[in-house]
This record gives structure tokens, sequence and C-alpha cells, in this order.
């Protein structure tokens, strides 16, 4: 039986073009999809927009739009840039399509029938920026602030309340007993000391607000949004409409998100799932932010990166060099920062290391065995021991890498064993071997261990970079479509195979100004 993985990332707001942070998480979770796929699991990766709620309501009016119309517009923006950043998502729920909506009503009924759902009254602070209720003491130390450093709004109104209170004890003893629960660890410290303050129940619907999907017991209410939006990860699978799929994917392996939304994922929704009678989420994973420069991306500042600007860098550079700029920029998890220069570095990494390397080995293998690929003679001196050892060792790096979502290393580690190639191709001086006849065999030793290193690094980087990696192991002769890293790896191009054409596998171009 293969392995399931089940990989998500936020449902994200169409109120806007998505830019920089939205494309992080999503091309971060593809690479790791990709990687689940290669080892041969039965993988399911979704994405998708979070479309009701007061934030849409404003952003709509302020355009003279209707919420579903500002949602149909940037939506298909979303999707467009996921297609043409080549993410590999199996599906993109939107929380106004009518499988959500049904599998909504499913589970409100659930709640409301088990006693976890009840009709109070509500008074207090609203955040809307972050569509989130504020508690008296919070919004004092917030100085009344929201997130978005605009005014927290006060709101009044009858509404249904979700038993948070009774969950919370629980909720802390899964954390606290599940290490590997909340990622990284140093993100699990805030969550439980926050929990052990205490937490109220949760209000779930608002009577003022039309946008959103009305609760089946009193359509005049209708949900709030992150009761709507958490449900995602369910309905997206077709709970309580198609079991065995539910079951073959649930529960979720990873659920990446942003730290800004921690609190939702780890307290609310593993409290829904205890309601609901389902299985945690093995994994909530949060990384970091990025700043520009330096500074919080902003509009107002001129270094807010938006989509023109990611794309611009995709087609200039290539997707692939956008993805490892970003996987790379920081250890997964931690903040980031955007720099030209810090790209830069990146581009010359691909361009030069690897691309280069690449392009020098099937190259010489062209120019001195007629692009057949040569044998190793049983002589081996120590260099090519250590340059075999590094490949050696490549694999199992890189795996470990991923199943501990290190996807800096992830990118880094292949590179890394190229970057030795190189240096072994300048220290054994392969040009000088191919002029003397009596070196013939010292050579073919040279070609075949420097092609074996490159070929398990581009196998290695086949979840980082999609394209290019499979555009270099065609070169190598190599068409890895469709095939498993075990495969692969076990398959390397054998003696005697004929290489591909050597051709620059990164564009020549300008540094960035
Ligand atoms: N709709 C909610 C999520 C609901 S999930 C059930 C939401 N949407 S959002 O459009 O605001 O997207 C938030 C996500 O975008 C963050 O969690 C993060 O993944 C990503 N990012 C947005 N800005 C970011 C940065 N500046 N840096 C990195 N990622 C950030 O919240």
């Amino acid at each position: 039986m293969r392995n399931s993985f089940y990989i998500t990332t936020p449902i994200y707001y169409p109120n806007g073009e998505p830019h920089l942070g939205h494309v992080y998480t999503t091309l971060a979770a593809d690479a790791i999809a990709r990687y689940h796929r290669l080892v041969g699991d039965d993988t399911f990766f979704l994405t998708g927009t979070d479309e009701h709620g007061v934030k849409m309501v404003k952003t709509a009016a302020e355009k003279q739009l209707e919420p579903s119309a500002l949602a149909d517009l940037n939506v298909k923006i979303f999707q467009d840039a996921f297609r043409d950043l080549h993410v590999s998502n199996d599906d993109f729920i939107r929380t106004t399509s009518d499988r959500h909506k049904s599998g909504v009503a499913i589970i409100y009924n659930q709640l409301l029938s088990s006693g976890d759902i009840y009709l109070g009254a509500y008074e207090g602070w609203y955040d809307e920026g972050q569509e989130q209720f504020v508690t008296e003491t919070e919004a004092k130390d917030r100085n009344f602030l929201a997130f978005n450093r605009k005014p927290l709004v006060r709101y009044a109104e009858p509404t249904y309340f979700f038993r948070l209170k009774q969950y919370g004890p629980k909720v802390l003893e899964y954390i606290e007993n599940n290490p590997g629960f909340i990622q990284p660890m140093s993100r699990r410290n805030e969550v439980i000391s926050k929990l052990k303050q205490g937490v109220e129940d949760l209000s779930i619907s608002r009577a003022t607000l039309k946008w959103g999907i009305p609760l089946p017991n009193d359509p005049g209410h209708v949900l709030y949004v992150w009761i709507d939006a958490l449900s995602n990860y369910i309905t997206a699978l077709g709970y309580g409409a198609d079991d065995a799929r539910f079951k073959k994917y649930w529960p979720v392996n990873v659920h990446l998100i942003g730290k800004e939304i921690m609190w939702f994922h780890t307290v609310y929704w593993p409290a829904m799932l205890m309601a609901l009678g389902i299985p945690l989420p093995k994994q909530v994973f949060a990384h970091g932010w990025w700043t520009a420069d330096g500074r919080k991306m902003s509009k107002t500042e001129g270094n807010f990166i938006d989509l023109p600007r990611v794309m611009d860098v995709a087609r200039t550079y290539s997707e692939d060099a956008l993805r490892y700029y970003l996987l790379r920029a920081a250890p997964f998890g931690s903040d980031l920062d955007w720099s030209d220069s810090d790209f830069n570095k990146a581009f010359n990494e691909l361009a030069n290391v690897l691309g280069n390397g690449l392009n020098r080995t099937v190259k010489m293998i062209g120019r001195y065995r007629g692009g057949k690929l040569p044998a190793t003679s049983t002589e081996l001196q120590d260099i090519d021991r250590q340059l075999v050892e590094k490949t050696g060792a490549l694999p199992d790096a890189v795996r470990a890498a991923f199943e501990k979502l290190e996807l800096q290393q992830c990118a880094m580690l292949p590179i890394d064993l190229v970057r030795t190639t190189n240096g072994y191709i300048d220290a054994t001086e392969p040009f000088k071997l191919a002029k003397d006849p009596q070196q013939a065999s010292r050579l073919d030793t040279v070609l075949n261990l420097s092609c074996n290193a490159i070929y398990r690094a581009l196998v290695c980087l086949l979840p980082i970079l999609p394209d290019k990696a499979h555009a270099g192991l065609a070169q190598l002769g190599v068409d890895a479509k469709g095939r498993t890293m075990e495969d692969l790896l076990n398959n390397p191009p054998a003696v005697g195979a004929t290489l591909g054409e050597g051709q620059p596998l990164f564009p020549k171009v300008d540094p960035p100004k």
C-alpha cells in the first residue's frame, strides 16, 4: 500500500491580488508535495481561497463591486498565477463553492446536535483585518489597534457560540503531549502560554453580515469566517459526502501556514475537530514572514513585492530560480528578507554552479567520448573516493531534510555536491588528461564520477527545481517523468549510455540592479 500524504496551504483572501507572501507559502507547499510524489506517496496538495467575511465586503464596496464579483476577479488572478508558476496543487477550494457550503452545513449541524454550539449575545472588539474577535484585555494591550494598525471595531449582536472554553484544556494537553504537532518548536511555546491563560467560548456567527454561509438553523446569521475557512481542509476531501476519500487523506500530514495564523490552526481548529470526533492534524508548520530590504513590505514605502514583480522575476530568471531563491533565503520557519543582492547570489549558484557543472560535464563527455558515458576504472584515488562518498550520502541527507521540512537544506545540499564536483573537475583537469592517451582510463573515471554526482544532485533537486532538474536530467539522457526517486537513484545513466546535448540550463541575464 502506498502511503498517503496530504498537505494544505492557508486559503487566501481574494480581496486583492496575491503577493510574495502567498506565492511563498504555495511554492513551499508545492516543493513538499512534489517530494512526496517523487518518493511514491499518494499525495494530495490543496490550496484555495477564503472568500467570505467583512474584509471582502469592504474592499468590494470600495471598488463598487459585489463581493462575489470581487472574489471571481481575484480568484482567477490567484489561479492564473499559480498555474504560471507551475504549482502542482491537486485541488483548489473556494469557500463560495457548493461543495464547500454543503460540507460546512454538515459540520455545523453536527456541532449543533452535539451541543457544542449555543445561542448567546456578543459585545466586544473585532479586528476586521484578521477577522478576529479580541478580548477586552487584549484590546487594551494592543491600544485598541488591529493587527494591521487600524482601530479595532466595536461589535454588539446576538451570536452563536462554540464551546471553545470546554476544549481549551484538551487542546493544551494535546499540544503538550505531541511535541511534533506545532512546528517549529519555538512557536509552540507562544501557543501554550496563551492557552494557559484560558480561552473563552468563541462567537461563530454574525447577524449583521450577509456575505457568508447562512446558519442552517438560523439563516439570519452567517458563519464566522474562520470556522467557514478552517472547514475547507475537510470539505475539500468530501467530509460527510465521500467517506473513502476523506479517510484516505485525513488526518492531514502538514497544514503549512504563516506564523500570524497559528492560533486559529492550533486552537480553534483542533477544538472543532475534537468536537466533531475527527483525529487532529499531524502537524501545523508556521513559516516566517517576508520583509523587503529589511523593512515590512508596504505599498506606500514602495518595497511591496507584488505579483507583477514576482512574475517578472520568474519570467526573466525562470520560475525555478524564483523557487530556489525563496526556499534557500532562510531556514524554513524563520523570517526572510527579499533583497536583490541575495537573489543574485542564489541565481549565481544556479547558473554558475549547477548550470556550469552540468554543462561542462556533458560537453566533455561529448567531446572526449562521443557523448557516451565512460566507465570508472577500478583504481580510485582519494579525491575520487571523496566525491563518491559525498555523492552517495546526498539522497539520505535530502530525504531527512524533507522529512523535517528543512527546505533551505533541501535546496542547498544538492547544489553543494555540484560545487564539490566543480572543484573535483578543476583539480583533476580532464582537459589535460584528454591530451595524453596514457591517461584515457583516468579521464573515463573523472567523467563518470562527475556525471554521476551531478545526476544525483539533479534527482534530489526535482522537488525544488521541477523544470530545470528535468531539463538537466534530459541532458544526461534520462527522462525522469513519472519515475520515483528510488527508481532514478537505482538506475543512473548506464556505462555506454548516450547523453543528450549540452545546453545552458539557466538564461543568460544581467543581475538585477
Ligand atoms: N484566509 C486566511 C487563512 C485561512 S486558512 C483556513 C488568511 N488569508 S491571507 O490571504 O491573509 O493569507 C495569509 C497567508 O499568506 C499567511 O498565512 C502566509 O501563508 C501568507 N503570507 C501573507 N503575507 C506574508 C508575508 N509577508 N510573508 C510570508 N507569508 C505571508 O490569512
